[in-house]
């Protein structure tokens, strides 16, 4: 959902199909309220996210959802899909189908995937500009070397999109494994730069997204929602 900013007037107009010299009668007779207060200017802007009462009945009661969920392998990261589960599948809240995903992951990647209905603060933790990191685990076929960090860290060409990786951190936790942030998301991104080394990526698990780690009282393909601390302190 977009946060669609519209002008209180036109929203009226078109909600009760009136003119909008009528709406200027209601608004002057007291009959609308913009959260819980009396609107009087036809030139208020709303959001999809304001609480509009006319006349006594709630109109748009649109509340922001945030919700964490522990993705599991083989449920694909969309909101409908022909052959797969999608992770909506997975949820149980009524406001579901109001949800759009922050960051997909690949079919055969687990971990922490982030759902809400409020396109403002998705579009603040996917923008690269902002640098919110995303932090993954990797299992490698081969053994990692050293090389591997500078590798990352100094960014690779991408030819079929003509751009180069921004920085990412690299740390080697053992001979197979290691955890890599990154600040962007690219198409099979992490696969394809250790592809580099001909060295296939085993499995994939992201383990937090900014400040916000995937809570591990959370089983597989089981969701919570976002407390209003993590909502407001996501962001490195
Ligand atoms: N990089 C990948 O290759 N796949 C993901 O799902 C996420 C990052």
């Amino acid at each position: 959902m977009s946060l669609g900013k519209s002008r209180l007037d036109r929203f009226i107009a078109m909600h009760c199909q009136i003119s909008r010299r009528d709406v200027r009668l209601m608004l002057a007779q007291g009959q609308v309220l913009v959260d819980g207060v009396i609107a009087r200017d036809i030139d208020e802007i709303i959001t999809s996210f304001s609480n509009i009462v006319i006349d006594g009945q709630i109109v748009q009661a649109n509340t922001p959802h945030y919700i964490m969920l522990h993705k599991p392998i083989g449920v694909v990261s969309a909101t409908k899909d022909e052959q797969h589960k999608t992770v909506i599948d997975l949820l149980d809240y009524t406001f579901k189908a109001q949800l759009h995903i922050v960051g997909r992951l690949d079919l055969n990647t687990s971990g922490l995937l982030l759902l809400t209905n409020d396109s403002r603060w998705s579009e603040q933790l996917t923008q690269p500009m902002n640098k919110v990191t995303k932090r993954y685990v990797v299992t490698l076929e081969n053994k990692l070397t050293d090389d591997y960090i500078d590798a990352f860290a100094n960014g690779m060409y991408f030819e079929y999109e003509d751009i180069t990786t921004k920085p990412a951190k690299l740390t080697i936790i053992s001979e197979y494994q290691a955890e890599v942030e990154l600040i962007e998301g690219r198409y099979h991104q992490i696969k394809r730069m250790f592809g580099r080394f001909r060295n296939p990526v085993m499995a994939l698990h992201r383990s937090a997204i900014g400040k916000l780690q995937l809570d591990n009282e959370l089983a597989v393909g089981l969701s919570r929602q976002l407390t209003d601390n993590e909502v407001s302190n996501i962001n490195n």
